[in-house]
């Protein structure tokens, strides 16, 4: 596969969405049955054995089934109106790599949900490799599992192969570091932990026109205070992110005071004792917002998931592979979370970052260079070739 027929594939697949005139696919949506069957297909194309798991992983392997395994993937779901190369771009490089026809057995593997958008829980596809899918998770997408004509009991069948050597993921950077430094590729060495919490501010709806100021508790005043603090807070924490992105507002009507409000919160840094301690902080702010106004606060934590370090030799193998593609050598950490950060946990694990032109993701505007992606392509094989050779 050429460089402009794996983007081309990474457009068709943008159809393949919940919402016509914008990418969403989310955990096991209906639009995911088209996403394995075009890739399923490119796959068979490369007699790869084909399957999708109980958690909805589409897994294509290629190669002798006994045989030591490099997993090569990413994630095949997406955040509202997203993208078209943000998870999907390392499934298709993957696939492609296979056209080349290692001698080393590949398991190439596309991620259900690492987003976490339907349930508001990430990595369930890749939890579920590495077998540690909680209980709460697994109620919550259940039905999702059968609904989708899969059999959660399948689960156990999930799990990584023994015989997995390595996993290997191409991503897009995200962000603006490699655009800056004009470099076209970056070796990942670490993953920032990141915590997600949910903030419920619980005042009292009022009428907007009889209410006095001074008797009000409208938990939207109280979650706006928050949120200012919380980039205040942020802000003056070196490389320390928080971030607001979803707010519901109950009744949400314009003349009426907002009686709940429930709030996200995504904390994240490389050091995990600072994100902590950032946590407290920033709910430390929350309470004391709400205490103002006479509110309660209730907080519930989704996820706390630690800074992840790659593997050492993996990514000393991905430099040689970057320099002798001919570009410069750029060692730096994830802010954004992949399926890496679960998988790294339970096989040595490596990360190869595209760069990101105007650092713009998880929006439309997304995009790679085909100068890029064949410098990434070229590293890949020298990789794979170096992994054969450690295996032969
Ligand atoms: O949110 C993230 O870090 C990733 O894009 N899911
Ligand atoms: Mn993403
Ligand atoms: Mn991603």
């Amino acid at each position: 596969m050429t460089e402009i027929e794996i983007i081309q594939v990474c457009l068709e697949l943008a159809n393949c969405t919940e919402e016509p005139g914008r990418i969403t696919r989310t955990f096991l949506s209906p639009p995911m049955h088209d996403v394995h069957r075009i890739l399923g297909d490119r796959m068979r194309a490369l007699g790869m054995q084909v399957s999708v798991d109980a958690a909805g992983n589409l897994r294509g392997l290629h190669g002798n089934p006994d045989s030591p395994r490099l997993l090569i993937g990413s994630h095949l779901d997406t955040v509202p109106d997203a993208g078209a190369f943000d998870g999907i771009l390392g499934v298709i490089m993957g696939i492609a790599l296979v056209a080349t026809k290692p001698a080393v057995a590949i398991e190439v593997i596309g991620f259900s949900d690492e987003e976490g958008v339907r349930f508001g829980v990430p990595f369930i596809g890749s939890r579920a490799l590495a077998g540690t899918l909680d209980d709460d998770t697994l109620t919550l997408c259940d039905q999702a599992i059968r609904d989708y004509g899969l059999d959660p009991a399948d689960l156990p069948n999930a799990r990584l192969a023994p015989n997995a050597i390595g996993y290997l993921e191409f991503h897009i950077e995200q962000g603006p570091i490699l655009d800056k430094a004009a470099m076209p590729l970056g070796v990942v060495d670490t993953i920032v932990g990141q915590s997600r919490l949910s903030l419920t501010f619980e005042g009292q709806a009022n009428h907007a026109g009889t209410t006095p100021m001074n008797l009000r508790r409208d938990a939207l005043v109280a979650a706006a205070e928050w949120i200012v603090a919380a980039e205040t807070i942020a802000a003056s924490n070196d490389g320390l992110v928080a971030t607001t992105g979803k707010l519901s507002v109950s009744p949400n009507v314009a003349n009426v005071i907002a009686g709940t409000v429930r709030a996200s919160l995504d904390v994240r840094h490389a050091s995990d004792s600072v994100r902590h301690d950032a946590v407290r902080t920033l709910l430390e702010a929350a309470a004391a917002a709400a205490d103002r106004r006479g509110i309660g606060l209730k907080r519930e934590t989704l996820l706390d998931q630690p800074a992840v370090p790659l593997d050492t030799a993996l990514i000393e193998s991905l430099e040689r592979a970057v320099k002798e593609a001919g570009c410069p050598v750029n060692r730096m950490s994830s802010g954004a979370g992949h399926d890496a950060m679960i998988l790294a946990r339970h096989l040595p694990s490596a990360m190869l970052f595209l760069r990101s032109p105007g650092g713009i993701s998880h929006h439309p505007a997304e995009s790679i260079s085909p100068a890029d992606l064949a410098a990434a392509m070229d590293a890949g094989r020298r990789f794979i070739a170096e992994m054969e050779s450690a295996h032969a």
